[in-house]
């Protein structure tokens, strides 16, 4: 069945070859502080023309929840991927997504199950089961399969407080307990449609800055990395965690040296010239194309300030 995704925006509306009728589009399993989704109608109008034909291989360094894969892999723009983000906890998830579905399915049916027949009281009592037990099998570094693990990272995300991932200093998730009257903690169709979506890709565990050896002639890269702080509060501390300007510079540096390859690099951040008249990423990128895009920010724990917020999308090409 051939069917056309339009959802892509005015630049890119592609066709493509469904696998199967019931198949539902993959899209993202976790909610995830950055996530795109809410930005791929403006992202899609940024994607390099090649994208599709040409350039048939993405990588992307800072995968978090992955909107934008899904959206190029649903729309059969790549067959080919790289995904590499430092945390291991969504490496072993996408691994398990990938190499187990039904495995996890199981697993999630009966965090579902038994979350759901419970009062409120024992639910919150539950999720602090379910987190502490999930704090105690912590390793800074697994990467294969593991479905009982993957399951009570998804389960959390779906039962705490604003789908936050959020660790301490010594790595434990301390995220509370959310109370949604119904949460939808396991979407076995979507499970199935990601793990079809992943086939095509290598899953790693990995710092951004050892992705050299991954890229080739024709390569479409997607960077979105952790936002620069447009305020130094110790509230954006939390989301951003480590990645500070000699980070970005660092990232600026790969950029320009992955340029000097016959590579498309898109990159996202945020927007200190709008916010404060700070031309930290002008300066840091001059030469390139440089689009202010609204945003909205999703993630916020004060409600106060999910507003409209300018970012910036880098380029190492021109159109649009
Ligand atoms: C802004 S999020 C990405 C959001 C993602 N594009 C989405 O749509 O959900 C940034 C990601 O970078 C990862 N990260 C942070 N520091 C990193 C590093 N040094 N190398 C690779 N990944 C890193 C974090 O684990 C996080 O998943």
């Amino acid at each position: 069945m051939i069917i056309k995704v339009s959802c892509l925006g005015m630049g890119k509306l592609a066709t493509k070859q469904k696998h199967s009728e019931q198949q539902p589009y993959a899209k993202p399993v976790l909610k995830w502080a950055g996530g795109k989704s809410q930005l791929l109608p403006i992202l899609a109008n940024h994607y390099p023309q090649s994208l599709g034909s040409k350039t048939r291989k993405y990588i992307e360094p800072f995968f978090g929840g992955g909107a934008v894969f899904f959206e190029l892999y649903n729309a059969g723009l790549v067959d080919e991927a790289v995904l590499l983000d430092s945390n291991p906890e969504l490496i072993t998830l996408y691994n398990t997504i990938k190499e187990k579905p039904a495995d996890l399915v199981a697993e999630l049916q009966k965090l579902e199950k038994k979350y759901l027949a419970l009062d409120d009281s024992s639910r919150q009592e539950y999720f602090y089961e379910v987190r502490e037990s999930f704090n105690r099998g912590y390793s800074s570094s697994y990467t294969s399969p593991k479905p009982a693990r993957a399951a009570q990272l998804i389960f959390l995300n779906r039962t705490c407080f604003n789908g936050l991932f959020r660790v301490n200093k010594k790595q434990e998730y301390n995220v509370p307990h959310g109370r949604y009257s119904n949460p939808r903690i396991l979407d076995d169709d979507n499970i199935y449609a990601v793990s079809e979506a992943l086939q095509i890709a290598e899953i790693i565990q990995s710092d951004f800055t050892d992705i050299a050896p991954f890229v080739s002639d024709n390569t479409f890269i997607y960077y979105d990395p952790p936002y620069r702080p447009l305020n130094k509060t110790s509230n954006f501390t939390a989301y951003s965690g480590d990645f500070d300007d000699a980070h970005q510079m660092q990232l600026a540096g790969l950029f320009k040296q992955l340029d000097k390859k016959n590579v498309y690099q898109m990159l996202s951040n945020s927007d200190p010239l709008s916010a404060t008249g700070d031309r930290f990423f002008d300066e840091l990128y001059s030469g390139y194309s440089i689009h202010r895009i609204e945003a909205r920010r999703l993630i916020n724990a004060d409600s106060s300030k999910r507003g409209k917020i300018s970012e910036i999308l880098v380029k190492n090409y021109e159109q649009n």
